[in-house]
């Protein structure tokens, strides 16, 4: 793994040092604009031990963003980058992936950054990015997933862990996690069931990229060197259909 010390320079460190990582451990970079219960499931299991990674900085689009107290807290390096500063999405999403890349990240997650990404930013991470999208995908890329899988009368819905390409939601899934749609379900609801599911399945997945277990070989998800014909399934309330 990659194990280079990175510049900190516009960053806050709670801690005051940034980028220690040690030899063996997966560089994490964590990309969020809202709540952060994603970020929070990593730093936990991260703080439980027996999972290789570090987490070198947590950057956002919102400097308001919870999330961002969340790292703070955690004493892990923080960026906050306003793209109303640019004049581009490109400049914006160059400068974020070019302060992201001075700190040698192994793997970037997207855990709930609520923006689309210019295709030349994410070239040079392909295989090495990652995002949390809640629904089964390819159901629903986009937003409003929970409202969409109940106004179409699915049985279940769930989560999808997948490699990011420039195509929206729709790059190599990892893993997923089904669950069931209950009568009564209203979007809030069934968001609410998801979200724990979305937490194991997340750390499931970096854990797994971080043993190397799993990695993007083109276009096709390996696990232990072989393709997989269909996502993982981790966590849910049952089997996804064959
Ligand atoms: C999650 O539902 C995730 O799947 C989606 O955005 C939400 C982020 O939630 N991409 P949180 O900020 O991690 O709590």
């Amino acid at each position: 793994m990659v194990t280079a010390t990175g510049s900190t320079e516009g960053m806050n460190c709670a801690q005051g040092t940034c980028a220690c990582a040690s030899a063996g451990t997966l560089r994490v970079a964590v990309l969020v604009s809202g709540r952060g219960s994603n970020l929070q499931a990593l730093i936990d299991a991260q703080r439980r031990g027996g999972m290789p990674i570090e987490l070198v900085l947590v950057a956002s689009d919102k400097a308001q963003a919870p999330a961002l107290r969340r790292a703070e807290r955690a004493g892990i390096a923080t960026l906050a980058l306003d793209p109303r500063g640019y004049t581009t999405r490109a400049a914006f999403d160059a400068d974020l992936f070019a302060r992201i890349g001075a700190l040698a990240p192994d793997l970037i997650v997207l855990a709930g950054f609520m923006r689309i990404i210019d295709p030349a930013a994410l070239a040079p991470w392909q295989g090495r990015i990652i995002n949390i999208h809640p629904s089964l995908l390819p159901k629903y890329p986009g937003l409003h997933t929970h409202a969409r899988a109940i106004a179409a009368g699915d049985p279940t819905h769930g989560a999808t862990v997948h490699y990011v390409t420039a195509q929206l939601d729709g790059g190599p899934a990892i893993a997923q996690a089904q669950i069931h749609i209950v009568p009564g379900d209203t979007p809030d609801t069934l968001a609410q069931r998801l979200l724990a599911h979305e937490h194991e399945l997340l750390v499931a997945c970096v854990d797994l990229i971080a043993r190397e277990r799993v990695r993007l070989d083109g276009t096709i998800v390996k696990l232990d060197g072989v393709a997989l014909r269909h996502p993982l399934c981790i966590g849910g309330d049952q089997s996804p259909a064959a």
